[in-house]
């Protein structure tokens, strides 16, 4: 079905093409994804599902699992799908793991912020990664939950304190973000969406997402009342969903089509395929902030090269001022709460 809706070009960001790969590269790839029975986990493990470049998908929560593995196995696709549930299970969840995908965590209500949820979130993504730092050091962690500018660096210093930090493995991820700003990008300017690329750099809250339109491809313009506009809906956009949503979470199908496009482009990285560039947020020397989200270039062992800030124009040089002491708190948040335990 999907093949007659999207070009081959973004079936491949989104699936990862067999083809694409030599035989030397075609090794296989186990994925997990730890958090899998919820609003974003099971759509995410589906598309991961039916990627053909999945070999493995090991599916960790605490609850439900077997379920959600039961179901997704009946998919004709390659990839093997086993559940894990309860932490007893997490350790082999993770063992042997490439690419492991955290979307675990409690999601916004009306009225919260991305940081109301860090006293749940930050427990649960320090455990996951200590788990990780246990059994697979080397593999590519990509978190989805929020605060991502809190739980990044929360992750980091569980690795460091057991000896085992790479920071080029461990990713934020910000890709949501990415594809808002395409969607919303192509909709004023009446363009193909899947033609519009738009860095998206910062963090991942608020003043923090920082779109870069005047490095859009193609290339756009907006008088300076609609470029705020579109700037703070797009900064403002999973609130957007929340309110919608109306108690009922926050943005799922969504972030589980990002959450997709980027372990897919980890993925395809790994395998060996070049030029493969996301928007991430990682630990970063680009900017006062220790952790920024700017376009990295993806190799087998994580972040290649990243490539940085690009030339920003007067409005988006004030959007960085505002975002950078508000990362650094976040960031000083997530490092405290590992370190002054
Ligand atoms: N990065 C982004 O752009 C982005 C976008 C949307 C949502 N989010 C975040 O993603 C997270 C998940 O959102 P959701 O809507 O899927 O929530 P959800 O409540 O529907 O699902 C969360 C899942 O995590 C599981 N879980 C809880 N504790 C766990 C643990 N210790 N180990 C493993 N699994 C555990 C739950 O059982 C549940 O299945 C939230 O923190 C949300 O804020 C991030």
């Amino acid at each position: 079905m999907f093949s007659r809706v999207l070009k081959p070009s973004t079936i491949i960001a989104l699936q990862g093409n067999a083809r694409n790969f030599s035989t030397s590269q075609q090794r296989n790839v186990k994925v997990a994804v730890a958090g899998a029975s919820g609003g974003i986990g099971q759509p995410l493990s589906l598309l991961l599902k039916q990627s053909p470049l999945v070999t493995e998908l090991s599916l960790y929560d605490i609850v439900h699992t077997p379920g959600v593995a039961a179901d997704l196995s009946h998919i004709d696709s390659p990839a093997k799908v086993i559940a894990y549930n309860g932490p007893d299970n997490l350790k082999a969840a993770f063992k042997g793991c490439d690419v492991i995908i955290i979307p675990a965590g409690v999601p916004r209500k009306p009225g919260m912020t991305r940081d109301d949820l860090f006293n749940t979130n930050a427990s649960i993504v320090r455990d996951l990664a200590q788990a990780a730092a246990d059994v697979c050091p080397k593999a590519l962690i990509g978190i989805i939950s929020n605060p991502v500018n809190s739980t990044v660096p929360i992750a980091s210093e569980v690795f460091k304190k057991a000896g085992k930090l790479d920071p080029n493995r461990i990713f934020g991820v910000t890709t949501l973000d990415v594809v808002r700003a395409n969607a919303f990008i192509a909709e004023a300017k009446g363009l193909n969406p899947l033609e519009v690329k738009v860095p998206v750099i910062g963090g991942h809250a608020g003043v923090t997402i920082m779109p870069i339109l005047s490095q859009a491809t193609p290339s756009v313009s907006f008088p300076s009342d609609q470029l705020k506009a579109l700037t703070e809906r797009i900064q403002e956009a999973g609130t957007e969903v929340v309110k919608a949503k109306a108690g009922a979470g926050s943005a799922t199908l969504s972030m589980a089509y990002a959450g997709a496009r980027f372990a897919i482009s980890l993925v395809r990285a790994i395998k060996g395929e070049s030029n493969v560039i996301e928007c991430a947020y990682v630990r970063s020397d680009v900017t006062e902030a220790k952790y920024f989200s700017t376009p990295l270039l993806l190799g087998k062992n994580g972040i290649e090269k990243n490539l940085g800030l690009g030339t920003l124009n007067e409005f988006e040089k004030q959007l960085l001022k505002a975002a950078i002491p508000e990362l650094k708190k976040s960031i000083q948040k997530g490092e405290d709460f590992v370190n002054k335990k």
